[in-house]
């Protein structure tokens, strides 16, 4: 692992615990029992769910809370309703009707582990889940209302799942930068951004710090996206923890494919600039996330 990764890692150990321990609990006493969710589907929720991600969009919810001036335990819901929309993103993104990949965070996909309907059924499961999260813990109403809305956004057919549409529809397709860029910004992009977004909701944000984070949020989305598609073209699979070499297998429209590898990796140092200077107006308060986005560049994971 790189100085930066290792650095990452140690200095978001305790709030990966609690992340960790609050998925636990939203997908056990919370869900309730037996009677309440049969077990298979519980089990392949928390198959997913609790498989060891990054957990880089919740970090994001609480960094973007304290860059605020809030108190990052506050934004814990929110964090673990971002989680479950990416960790059902995963889990239907792996289907063999989408990239049909059988390894993912180290392990065998979802529904490689379970079956292809428990696979689909635990990631409708964690939708609602997350809203429902949203609307039961946020507070005051106002601001929960205000997550919702966002989160719907950002994981619907105008950001994720447009996003993972028209990813699927390039396949085998000439290359376009813009088209690439547009794919890139809503299949992940968007879910990065609308984390920063949700943190600073509950920091009771002022509109100059929600905007600061906005323009972070999309360059730092965007830059995530190259790096994960240089991981798959050039990366080591164990290290990585899923299939290496499968975007260019399958004709998917990456930045490799578009700039190639060098030219990727200077637009996504590039972007990464762009971000932390968007992060000026949050002063020092804001270095965890110029630390983030450091990782993000240098990430082997
Ligand atoms: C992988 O996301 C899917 C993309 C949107 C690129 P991550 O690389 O954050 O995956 P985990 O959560 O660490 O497994
Ligand atoms: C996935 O992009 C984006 C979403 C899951 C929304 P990829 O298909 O490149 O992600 P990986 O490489 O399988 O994690
Ligand atoms: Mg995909
Ligand atoms: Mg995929
Ligand atoms: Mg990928």
């Amino acid at each position: 692992m790189t100085d930066t990764s290792e650095h990452f890692r140690r200095a978001t150990a305790h709030q990966r615990a609690a992340i960790d321990a609050a998925l636990n609990y939203y997908t056990s006493d919370f869900l309730g029992g037996i009677l309440d969710v049969p077990e298979r589907l519980r089990a392949a929720m928390r198959y997913s769910l609790l498989a060891p991600g990054k957990r880089l969009r919740p970090i994001l919810v609480l960094m973007a809370a304290e860059a605020c001036g809030g108190n990052w335990k506050e934004a814990m819901p929110a964090a673990c309703a971002v989680e479950m929309i990416h960790a059902y993103s995963l889990i239907h993104d792996d289907l063999p009707a989408m990239d049909d990949d059988r390894l993912r965070r180290g392990r065998p996909t979802c529904h490689i582990e379970f079956d292809e309907a428990t696979a689909i059924l635990a990631g409708d499961a964690l939708i609602p889940l997350a809203f429902e999260v949203l609307a039961a813990e946020v507070r005051p109403p106002e601001v929960a209302v205000a997550c919702c809305r966002d989160l719907g956004r950002a994981a619907g057919a105008r950001a994720l799942v447009g996003g993972q549409m028209d990813d699927l529809a390039a396949e085998g397709k000439g290359p376009s930068l813009e088209e690439l860029e547009g794919i890139h910004r809503r299949k992940t992009g968007a879910l990065l951004q609308v984390s920063l977004r949700l943190g600073a909701r509950i920091a009771r944000a002022s509109d100059e710090q929600l905007e600061a984070l906005d323009r972070y949020g999309a360059a730092l989305g965007l830059a995530f996206q190259i790096t994960d598609d240089l991981l798959d073209c050039c990366g080591d699979r164990t290290e990585v923890g899923k299939e290496t070499g499968k975007d260019a297998a399958a004709g998917k429209l990456t930045y490799p494919r578009v700039l190639g590898v060098e030219g990727s990796r200077q637009r996504a140092s590039s972007l990464i600039d762009e971000g932390c200077a968007a992060l000026e107006p949050l002063g020092e308060r804001a270095e965890p996330l110029r630390r983030l986005a450091r990782f993000v560049l240098a990430r082997r994971k």
